[in-house]
């Protein structure tokens, strides 16, 4: 090694001892004749010192050291002097006093500063990843998501299960994106397609006789990036053989409550892990991922308000409608600017309107409201007695806002479960600190899409449907459940799991439903109703975004802070420039031609 400690190690412990440190020069300080730099490595930073009378010749070295020069001194660990301590560093009780330094290699000025947690054009960043990763904060990202990765695969290790790669070059596996494809030299006019997830081969490997199977699996989706979206992207993908959905959403329990325990203990985990059907979660939130941090639950208004004078409310539940609100605590002061953005914020989500009913501006019992408090275009059409039940339903005090929204169910709930979200945010109800984990359960198996004319899977086309709803398959599928469990972290959606269909028959009929021709089914996927013919034991299984989970443990605002190098917004590397074309000879090869745009 070119040094005999790293600088993260030494202690108060080390003083007295000579020592050969490496690493890039974080600052430097220059107080005329001493050259204090912040030496830094892998491990942590360390000041070492240069003065004049020790050394001349180093000292001048000293005086051409830059940031991010790669150095390497050697000396003694001394005592800081006392006063000059640092205690924002962890080793700053101490210092390296110089006696021999070399410039290992000099580097040009950085584009950004690496020493400081400012806020940096994104694409800067990701164009000099590599500098980008030297920096602290991206620094605890990578080593957190080395920990997390790791703790999932011990305590999967330490429950029998064993870890199979399956191959990146592979069949169309349909999770709902578009695939990426790559040709075939070999087979002119043939292409693989890249695994957007593993979930194929894993039933394979349950009929394979592999009861406990897990994988760290890279997954490519083409699909819009979003914050939370990668085209590229990691799972903890598991499966296992005869067990039912407690199995494995205990199984997830476990390892995420350990997981947190043990390498978040500052973090508040909320504990067990809530559970709601898809039904409750829609009619309570107004959207299948939920966060639970803050409550603000979606009332239904209805009876309250369907024989009202106020025609918003009475004609949208003569027609089938509902009428359903939440309540914005302590916004009843909002200012006509503010409420007409809310309006506004309603309308851009799809809303044809939005009616606000505030309680006063200053907070108190709802039995002490009268109605020259109450401020709303609605007041003039309803009685007090109505407005009071309604925040009396929504459990508001004086001082809130009502927010209600009136029209077709599924589109008033979809709608309040987004400004539920949106004022949460903006009132701070939902605490950095808090994870609420929960499952959500009880799916639709199918929706309707209207587009295609055909039922689509809401998860996957490979989940079971409940044994009692099976017959329905031909009747009724609209009716039908299925065995899917997503789990959901803060609002956002982290796994997704479901047990699985088991029989070619079933199978078979699933795919028929799903528009599939018999010869369509045959073709993409015989394999696996073939393999389900050789004894495929009933199995099920999940998989959890990796990226998600470490973006919400570390703070994050996007999956790109927690990946390595990941893609723009706009699906490029910016560090390799990819996508880029290829040469003709390339194209030749793999028996493609480019179609003028
Ligand atoms: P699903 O499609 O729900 O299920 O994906 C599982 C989890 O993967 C994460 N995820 C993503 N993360 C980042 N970028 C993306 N583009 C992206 N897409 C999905 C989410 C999601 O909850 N084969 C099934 C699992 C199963 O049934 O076992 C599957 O992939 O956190």
């Amino acid at each position: 090694m070119l040094k005999s400690h790293s600088c993260g190690e030494l202690s108060k412990d080390s003083v007295g001892t000579r020592v050969t440190l490496a690493g890039w020069a974080d600052r430097r300080r220059d107080h005329g004749g001493l050259i204090f730099i912040d030496l830094r490595d892998s491990e942590g930073v360390v000041q070492v010192v240069f003065s004049p009378e020790k050394s001349k010749e180093y000292h001048e070295i000293a005086s051409q050291i830059r940031n991010e020069y790669v150095i390497r001194v050697s000396g003694e660990v001394a005592l800081r002097p006392p006063g000059t301590e640092n205690p924002t560093l962890a080793t700053g009780d101490i210092e390296l006093v110089v006696d021999s330094a070399q410039i290992l290699n000099p580097s040009k000025t950085p584009p950004f500063y690496i020493n400081e947690d400012i806020e940096v054009d994104e694409n800067l960043r990701l164009k000099y990843r590599y500098l980008d990763l030297r920096r602290a904060r991206m620094k605890n990202n990578l080593v957190l998501r080395h920990r997390v990765v790791k703790f999932m695969r011990d305590f999967l290790d330490a429950r029998g299960f064993v870890e199979v790669e399956t191959p990146i070059l592979i069949k169309s596996t349909p999770e709902g994106a578009r695939d990426y494809l790559v040709p075939s030299r070999i087979h002119a006019g043939k292409f693989y397609a890249l695994p957007q997830s593993p979930q194929q081969l894993k039933q394979l490997l349950m009929v394979a006789g592999i009861e406990k199977y897990y994988q760290i699996a890279k997954c490519f989706r083409d699909e819009d990036t979003r914050a939370d979206r990668q085209p590229e992207f990691t799972q903890l993908d598991l499966e296992m053989s005869f067990v039912d959905e407690g199995d494995i959403i205990n199984l997830l329990e476990e390892l995420f409550t350990d997981l947190v325990e043990t390498i978040k203990p500052e973090m508040r985990l909320i504990k067990p892990f809530l559970r709601l059907s898809y039904t409750e979660a829609m009619a309570r939130y107004g959207t299948d991922k939920p966060d639970l941090r803050f409550g603000m639950e979606i009332k239904d208004l209805s009876n309250i308000v369907a024989q009202s004078d106020f025609a918003v409310f009475s004609s949208a539940i003569a027609e089938g409608g509902k009428v359903k609100g939440i309540c914005a605590p302590g916004c009843g002061g909002y200012t006509r600017h503010q409420l007409n953005e809310l309006n506004e914020l309603a309308k851009s989500l799809g809303a044809s309107g939005l009616i606000t009913i505030s309680l006063g501006a200053s907070s108190g019992d709802i039995d002490d409201l009268t109605i020259g408090k109450v401020r709303s275009a609605a007041a003039k059409f309803l009685t007090l007695d109505q407005i009071k039940e309604m925040a009396r339903r929504l459990a508001a005090s004086m001082g809130d806002l009502l927010l209600i929204i009136a029209g077709e169910n599924d589109l008033v709930n979809r709608l309040l479960g987004e400004l539920r979200r949106q004022m949460g945010q903006r009132l701070g109800l939902a605490a950095p600190d808090t994870l609420a984990f929960a499952f959500i359960q009880d799916f639709p198996l199918l929706a309707w899409n209207k587009d295609s004319g055909h039922w689509q899977p809401m998860h996957h086309p490979f989940t079971a449907p409940r044994d009692e709803d099976i017959p329905l398959l031909d009747t009724a599928p609209e009716k039908m459940y299925g065995r899917h469990y997503d789990m959901v972290l803060n609002g956002c959606e982290i796994a997704g799991g479901s047990i699985r269909i088991h029989t070619s028959k079933l199978q078979m009929k699933t795919f028929r439903l799903l528009g599939y021709s018999e010869q369509e089914v045959v073709q993409r996927f015989g394999h696996m109703l073939e393999a389900f013919d050789y004894g495929a034991p009933p199995h099920g299984g999940v998989a959890a975004g990796i990226d998600r989970i470490l973006m919400l443990l570390a703070g994050e605002e996007t999956i790109r802070e927690v990946i390595p190098f990941p893609k723009t917004q706009n699906a490029v590397d910016l560090l390799f420039d990819a996508p880029s074309p290829v040469t003709e000879e390339q194209l030749v090869e793999l028996h493609l031609r480019l179609r003028e745009e």
